[in-house]
């Protein structure tokens, strides 16, 4: 009885104050840029897709330009669909395209507020950039490179042995390969506990099928009352989310400054280089965000990896003329005596075309993370108020027909010239994939070397080929991605064929 009632003076409430924010933005919202017609109090509310929304956005392109103003519930979204406009506002001005929607539920009643993608410009998120910076960037990352190759090989192991379950085997190989880059935990299988507190902290954000289309990321000021207003079910499952969220961020931490402070670090690992840096007589600084940087590494790099893993793998499989001519050129370096490695990369600018249009035919973000205006701002005859969210169409200008013609074709020929080397008058897709200003992906070089050297291992060593049914009918892919904040390629099927070296370099030790 008494949650219905407060159920029914939160409902009031909202109403009143969208009323209110929609008389003010629509004072504000003279000049801005046009889109689909707004309903009273609730405005485009019910106009926003709720699957594969980046096709959506992309053809309403056609109707209302690059730029498509929308109001829910009196908050101002801009799409942006084209690169141009994308380089403008969030590259060029980016130090106001900088902050984040308010993510309130996660944040506050779900206890991800030391998730860096969920963060406001401000100390607490410049100091984990910091981090990341000092512990990701390409120099650092080279320090990995042998982390990273021993898990790759691993993964082709685990190929061979049982090639069935390869999308299995890739979800193993990103937590193994981030758990031992973060922590230096090695992961012998998937029933590692931090593998599977990670998968679980990570499934309980699903529940949110929407990240930042809640009423309380919408009016945070309800994030006052209790959480059960929204019912006991939503309450409880919250509740489970606080409890993964703390043990992820303390748990794998606390196991590894025991390892640090009583000297008996096995691998380095960013942790150790963290808790390192940041000790000085026995004192360690900024611990709280030391954490949350380590914890968010899994988040955001291990599903962005595999699905784009999944994806390569995909399109490998439909493309056997690729396979071949990356063979060809690996087996004309390697000759069949040992593994590729990420030092070989500049001999294989081929690799890198296929990584690049990998990252290009189905991105793995595809409406990126939105970003959020920090004060008004005008650009070609539009104004945007304060706290206009942006979202980017990364799918649409990665698919954009002027810059990729035929952009449904799998085809790294276009980021190369006739000698075979990269080209540089088509648009590194990298410039799009991993986001934009001052919000761009710290991880992503990370993700280049684990993705570089898996994708060289797989075509190395296996033949990707379309299964057959009982009736030698090919089991085609659906090619159907889901509508999850990172998209994955639906389950499908696929068989690996090890080479005539395959056996040979991996269960040959000294190979
Ligand atoms: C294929 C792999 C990956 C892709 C395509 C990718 C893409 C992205 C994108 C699009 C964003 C949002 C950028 C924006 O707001 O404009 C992002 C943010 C982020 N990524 Fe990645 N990412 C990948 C892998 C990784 C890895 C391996 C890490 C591990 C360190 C990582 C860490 C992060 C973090 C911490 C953020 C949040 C940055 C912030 O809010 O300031 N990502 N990534």
């Amino acid at each position: 009885m008494a949650g219905n009632l407060q159920l029914f003076v939160v409902s009031i409430l909202t109403a009143l104050f969208a009323a209110y924010s929609l008389y003010r933005r629509n004072k504000i919202l003279v000049r801005f840029p046009p889109g689909p017609r707004r309903l009273p109090l609730f405005g485009n509310l019910t106009d926003l897709p709720t699957s594969q929304q980046w096709v959506t956005y992309a053809k309403w392109r056609g109707q209302y330009g690059d730029l498509i103003g929308l109001v829910v519930l009196g908050q101002p979204i801009v799409v942006i669909n084209s690169i141009r406009t994308a380089f403008d506002l969030l590259n060029k001005r980016g130090s106001i395209y900088l902050n984040r929607p308010g993510f309130s539920l996660v944040r506050e009643w779900g206890g991800w507020n030391w998730m860096i993608t969920t963060m406001q410009y401000g100390e607490e998120w410049k100091l984990q950039r910091k981090m990341y910076a000092q512990q990701l960037n390409p120099k650092c990352i080279q320090e990995f490179h042998h982390v990273i190759y021993v898990q790759a090989a691993k993964l082709a192991s685990r190929l061979l042995c049982s090639p069935e379950k390869f999308q299995d085997h890739t979800r193993l190989f990103a937590g193994a390969n981030i758990l031992m880059i973060t922590y230096g935990h090695e992961v012998v299988d998937e029933n590692d506990e931090w593998v599977k507190l990670a998968r679980e902290a990570n499934a309980s954000l699903e529940v949110l099928t929407n990240v930042g289309a809640h009423p309380v990321d919408i009016f945070p000021w309800l994030r006052h009352f209790p959480m059960n207003i929204f019912g006991g079910k939503f309450a409880r499952q919250m509740r489970h989310m606080r409890n993964l969220a703390e043990q992820l961020v303390e748990r794998p931490y606390a196991a590894v400054k025991d390892e640090v402070l009583c000297g008996r670090v096995l691998h380095s690992s960013m942790a150790h280089r963290l808790i390192d840096s940041y000790t000085s007589a026995g004192i360690t600084a900024h611990e709280e965000t030391i954490r949350g940087a380590l914890a968010g590494v899994y988040v955001a790099g291990a599903d962005t990896i595999i699905s784009t893993i999944d994806t390569a793998i995909l399109a490998l499989m439909l493309n056997p003329d690729i396979q071949k001519e990356a063979q060809h050129l690996l087996d004309v370096v390697l000759c069949g005596q040992r593994l590729p490695s990420l030092e070989d990369r500049p001999k294989f600018p081929y690799v890198d075309a296929i990584l690049r249009e990998t990252l290009r035919w189905n991105p793995v973000a595809p409406l990126a993370v939105p970003h959020r205006l920090v004060q008004e701002d005008s650009y070609e005859n539009m104004v945007f108020p304060a706290g206009t969210i942006f979202i980017a169409n990364s799918w649409q200008m990665l698919h954009d027909e002027a810059t990729y013609p035929n952009p449904t074709e799998f085809s790294p020929n276009r980021f190369l010239r006739d000698d075979g080397m990269l080209c540089d008058d088509i648009l590194d897709p990298r410039e799009i994939a991993f986001g934009f200003g001052r919000r761009i992906c710290p991880g992503r070089h990370l993700a280049e070397s684990s993705l570089w050297i898996t994708i060289s291992m797989i075509l190395y060593l296996f033949d990707l080929t379309i299964p057959l049914d009982e009736r030698g009918e090919p089991i085609r892919p659906d090619l159907t991605y889901t509508s999850t904040f990172i998209s994955h390629p639906t389950p499908f099927q696929c068989v690996f064929t090890p080479r005539s070296h395959t056996a040979r370099l991996l269960l040959d030790p000294k190979k």
